[in-house]
């Protein structure tokens, strides 16, 4: 089985969480378009969504899928979501697609987070992905810095803007032990918007496409 088809088969396997009447948060980046197609069969039976990025919330609304404000709705049942890297504990690194703020509201903002991921995404340890972090323009250099004091090499992605007029830095060769630590050390610094670590809120339920069928940790 292709990537694609390990990430097609954990998207449409999380359709099976998704309930009657529920509001569905729905990731952003291609294991994540799986879903968006996937839920589309069954758009009649839910209320809504909420897009954790523009891409989404366009893909959504092509396919006649109702996309929300989240400020509009009480609580969300569930969010789905892809993953540069997962490990058996269900702490994440996202943030590769740029759409990590959104994605990490989202998440708070779930009951349930499904994590939906081809077979490549499981590690044993996180940061074999560069991280990535959000900040906002002006502190550019001095949280470089700060990712340098941090063990990392801090990379500008250039040509990118996020969704809030943002910057990304990717950070290279982190070690990363702590993940749920590292996250908050990381947040803390005054410019960063978001650290792509997804520790402290990590996922519920990963559903990982493998050969042999989509395995549940
Ligand atoms: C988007 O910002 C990311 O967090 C994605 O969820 C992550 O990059 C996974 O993307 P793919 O599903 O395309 O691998």
């Amino acid at each position: 089985m292709s990537p694609n088809d390990q990430k097609r088969t954990a998207a449409e396997a999380a359709i099976e969480y998704v309930q009657s009447g529920d509001i569905v948060g729905v990731g952003t980046g291609s294991t994540a378009n799986y879903f968006i197609d996937a839920l589309k069969e069954i758009k009649g039976k839910i209320d809504g969504t909420i897009a954790s990025s523009e891409a989404t919330a366009d893909r959504l609304k092509s396919h006649g899928i109702p996309v929300m404000n989240l400020s509009e709705v009480g609580g969300l049942p569930i969010y789905v979501d892809g993953a540069d890297e997962a490990t058996h504990n269900l702490h994440l690194i996202k943030g590769g697609g740029g759409a990590l703020t959104r994605e990490k509201i989202v998440a708070h903002a779930s009951e349930k987070f499904i994590c939906i991921a081809d077979q490549s995404k499981l590690v044993d340890r996180l940061g074999a992905f560069p991280l990535p972090v959000e900040v906002i323009p002006m502190a550019q250099s001095m949280i470089a810095r700060e990712m340098v004091k941090l063990g990392g090499q801090p990379e500008l992605r250039t040509g990118f803007t996020t969704d809030n007029g943002n910057i990304i830095l990717d950070v290279y060769n982190l070690d990363i032990q702590n993940p749920v630590e590292l996250e908050r050390q990381i947040n803390q610094l005054p410019g960063v918007v978001t650290v792509g670590l997804f520790a402290i809120r990590g996922a519920d339920v990963l559903l990982l496409g493998t050969q042999d069928g989509v395995k549940k940790y």
